[in-house]
């Protein structure tokens, strides 16, 4: 790859850094966002940035994303995917022509996450997190009415949606409702998070030695012979299991490497988008309240009087009436969402933007989108640090009018991606999330503990997701009086 000492004419500004190879990545891994809105203030909405030995392109200006995300021949997103991938969760890459038509196969099982299959996914989600809270939360000697229990919320956003989310998606041991030793697999799950950054970045596994001793004991877990124990495995994860069966160059621990993969793209992002949305909303109790009010009437459209000691089922053509929910949900997503959208550049040419504007792009350079930047812009989001519940509802409906120099941007919220790396599972993750809210809001009186300042993000994994909070919060919740 050779170095660009120089741009060529009609190529953005091209910004290098002191230190040759690394570039500009240290800087830009401290605060993402500031670095970016920097270099846009000096430079423009396009420029090229040098990172750790790669060309990456910002195109700033959310109006111009359109052009971008339609470009799918040129600017390719599952180059960069297919390599990364691979390398972070251990299982060797499907697009070598060791495994025909792998690729595709996979491709093809998302849809097992959407359509008629959300309907029973969001059906077995609700009946493991009602299972959940039973046991854990609403069994004998557990909060009581009237009692007030302490907790983290993190933590207990984790708990809870870890493991249903697991018992979800991979199904349940055929002799127990529960897996034995999920805290432990939880906790490994962390541990191999926390060193994600790293892994995306590229740096050699090998070189994180105890990571790759977790890594392995989390790929263990879904070894096959492990996984055809388990009943009530959802039909995405059969039909995977299906698709790896078919390649006998595959071995037992290569399988399962994709199945922790899934993991990590199932409940990765879910639970710190889960512990926004519950923390945004505890702290705006008079936004709660209304959210808690149209949960509630959303039942009893349905003739359903909610009662603690009945478990309470909400099925998806109820949860997607609920507009408030699902306005505080995006806002959450909104304002903690940080990740970026990447496509290789597969030719030289001459990337269109718009009529009057194109910029020259060399094969193999990096087209980099990063949509926080445009999710904290004043001009299009009023007071963009503020939460407000209602941001995105309007006259009773959602609003999607979102404007930027005075043009209405196709684009304005994208936590989960564009174009074809949009996720496949964010129907289902929204789902997810507005079950466990609704859990919460209907069993549970809720509080912030007092003296406590606000959560911040921690931008360690920018450009990679959802933020995780920068240090956990205390809260109190108490079996509402019903
Ligand atoms: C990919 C976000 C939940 C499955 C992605 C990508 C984003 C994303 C941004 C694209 C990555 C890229 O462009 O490089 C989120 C967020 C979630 C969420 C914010 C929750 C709030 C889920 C859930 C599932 C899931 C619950 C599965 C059950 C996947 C898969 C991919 C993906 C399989 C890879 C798609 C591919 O290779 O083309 N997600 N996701 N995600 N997500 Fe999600």
């Amino acid at each position: 790859y050779c170095l660009k000492v120089s741009t060529r004419e009609g190529e953005p500004p091209l910004i290098n850094g002191w230190i040759p190879y690394i570039g500009k990545a240290l800087e830009f891994g401290q605060d993402a966002n500031r670095f970016l809105d920097k270099h846009k203030r000096k430079f423009g909405d396009i420029f090229t940035v040098q990172m750790a030995g790669k060309y990456m392109t910002f195109v700033m200006d959310p109006l111009l994303f359109p052009n971008i995300i339609k470009h799918g021949r040129q600017l390719d997103f599952h180059e960069f995917s297919n390599k990364v991938a691979p390398m972070t969760f251990g299982y060797p890459p499907t697009n070598s022509g060791k495994f025909p038509h792998m690729q595709e196969q996979i491709s093809r099982s998302f849809q097992l996450l959407q359509g008629d299959n959300l309907t029973v996914l969001t059906e077995s989600m609700m009946g493991n997190l009602m299972l959940l809270l039973r046991q854990d939360y609403l069994g004998e000697g557990a909060g009581r009415e009237g009692c007030w229990r302490k907790s983290r919320m993190y933590e207990f956003c984790n708990s809870l949606m870890f493991e249903a989310t697991f018992l979800t998606m991979y199904g349940r041991p055929v002799t127990a409702p529960r897996h034995s030793g999920t805290s432990d697999l939880r906790e490994d799950f962390a541990r191999f998070d926390s060193m994600f950054p790293l892994l995306i970045a590229q740096i050699p596994i090998g070189l994180l030695r105890r990571t790759k001793t977790i890594r392995q004991k989390l790929i263990n877990y879904f070894l096959p012979h492990r996984m055809s124990c388990w009943s009530h495995t959802s039909q995405f994860i059969k039909r995977r299991s299906e698709v790896l069966e078919q390649y006998d160059t595959l071995r037992d621990t290569d399988k399962a490497a994709h199945h922790f993969a899934i993991l990590w793209a199932s409940v990765g992002n879910t639970i710190p988008a889960c512990f926004w949305s519950m923390y945004y909303l505890v702290s705006h109790p008079e936004a709660l309240e209304v959210v808690r009010q149209e949960i509630h009437d959303v039942l009893k459209l349905s003739e359903v009087e909610f009662s603690s000691d009945r478990d309470v089922t909400l099925s998806r053509e109820q949860l997607d009436k609920l507009l408030f929910l699902e306005s505080a949900i995006n806002e959450s997503l909104r304002l903690s969402s940080a990740s970026m959208n990447i496509r290789v550049v597969q030719e030289d040419f001459s990337l269109r933007l718009n009529a009057e504007r194109s910029v020259a792009v060399r094969k193999g350079d990096i087209i980099a989108l990063y949509p926080q930047s445009m999710h904290m812009d004043p001009e299009i989001y009023e007071e963009p640090q503020t939460f407000r519940l209602d941001r995105y509802i309007q006259d009773g409906r959602e609003k999607t009018d979102f404007f930027k120099d005075g043009q209405k941007l196709k684009y304005y919220l994208m936590p989960f991606g564009s174009g074809s790396s949009m996720c496949p599972g964010r129907y289902f993750a929204i789902n997810e999330i507005k079950q466990f809210l609704c859990m919460m809001l209907l069993y549970f009186d809720l509080q912030l503990e007092a003296g406590q300042s606000r959560a911040t993000l921690d931008s360690s994994r920018a450009g990679l997701g959802i933020l995780l909070p920068a240090q956990d919060v205390s809260f109190r919740y108490r079996l509402r009086a019903v």
